[in-house]
């Protein structure tokens, strides 16, 4: 049997990824040893984070040498055990990375008990859902009554962290790009009000909706939007800082944020954060994102695309807003 793989071949630095970056293989499938096992790649996740991984200029998780194959995680099925923990047919969770049929050791994988949503474990239950709910509940800290911005709210992170804010009873505002995606934000996920910063004046907007300032900005994208974001704040605001996809088109570092003085007149805090921060606190974030979703109050939107070739078109449409919600891709039944 045959693995099909993408290993890295260049380093997107200050550029947007390209098909060079990626070399395809095929290799014939080794022997599996004691406590391993072979899995079929079901289906995979996209995150802004791995042209980061690409780039390896930051150090918060282990180096992605060129060759490697590119990281991601992913929900599997076992083909063949040579593990006491898990069996043939087993669906599984962990880093299964771009390839059809990867060899991993049983201690890198977790067993999927909730067959009727595997997919929820790349979404609201896996890194994705964790993100918004850590960064909302830790960092955010939101009130009831609370006036909150989502920024990049399309996305998998925003609109979870936007319906978690709903959950603690805040009026939530989303930016996202087009009128298709800030109809979603409203009907689909709740949000009070959408702004699409792609056709309006996000300035006047935030000013509409915001007449009293924010008092947190969620934001997911950094440069402009969060500059923007910077001049409608309310006394002792909390911007949580959870990543800046708009720096991966540029040649340069972020654009600003030059309006960062109104932290001192608003007495506001801005906080970075790292999902990875919090992961001994997983299984109670679990619990309470999965009873949300049984009940109704938060929606994990997947943007399904299919076939193992489309790997690298499927990360570079992340940059150029082609997901709604969060960005995964079927390669197996
Ligand atoms: N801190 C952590 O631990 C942690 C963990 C996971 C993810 N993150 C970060 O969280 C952010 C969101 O991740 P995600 O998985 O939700 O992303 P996602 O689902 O891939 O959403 C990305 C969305 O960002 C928007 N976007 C892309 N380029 C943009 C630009 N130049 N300006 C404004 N919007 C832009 C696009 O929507 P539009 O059509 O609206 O432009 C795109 O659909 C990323 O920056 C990621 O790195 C942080």
């Amino acid at each position: 049997m045959l693995n099909k793989k993408f290993t890295l071949a260049g380093r997107p630095i200050g550029r947007p990824i390209s098909d060079d970056d990626f070399d395809y293989k095929e290799e014939e499938l080794r022997n599996i040893n004691d406590r391993e096992l072979l899995l079929e790649n079901m289906v995979i996740e996209f995150q802004p984070a791995q042209k980061g991984w690409m780039e390896n200029i930051s150090n918060y998780v282990a180096p992605l040498e060129i060759g490697d194959v590119m990281r991601c995680s992913g929900i599997a099925r076992v083909l063949d055990s040579k593990s006491k923990k898990f069996k043939k047919g087993d669906i599984v969770s962990g880093q299964t990375c771009w390839q059809t049929h990867p060899i991993m050791n049983e201690d890198d994988i977790e067993l999927i008990e909730d067959t009727d949503m595997p997919t929820a474990y790349l979404g609201a239950l896996g890194g994705t859902g964790l993100t918004a709910y850590f960064g909302v509940t830790k960092i955010s800290k939101p009130n009831p009554g609370d006036t909150v911005i989502v920024t990049g709210a399309a996305g998998g992170v925003g609109s979870l962290a936007g319906q978690i804010f709903k959950i603690a009873g805040c009026n939530v505002y989303g930016i996202a790009g087009g009128k298709e995606k800030c109809e979603m934000l409203i009907n689909d996920f709740g949000f009070d009000g959408a702004i699409d910063y792609k056709s309006e004046n996000l300035n006047e907007s935030l000013g509409k909706f915001c007449p009293n300032g924010a008092d947190i900005v969620y934001d997911n994208v950094g440069g402009r939007i969060l500059n923007d974001c910077l001049l409608h704040l309310a006394l002792n605001a909390r911007i949580a800082i959870c990543g800046i996809i708009s720096r991966h088109k540029t040649d340069n570092m972020n654009f600003g944020p030059e309006n960062y003085s109104n932290l001192i007149f608003k007495r506001a805090t801005m906080q970075g954060f790292l999902m990875l921060d919090y992961v001994s606190e997983t299984v109670v974030a679990r619990k309470k994102m999965k009873k949300w979703i049984e009940d109704g109050k938060l929606i994990c939107k997947e943007d399904l695309r299919e076939g193992f070739e489309n790997a690298p078109d499927t990360l570079k449409g992340l940059f150029d807003g082609k997901n709604k919600g969060k960005q995964l891709l079927k390669i197996a039944d």
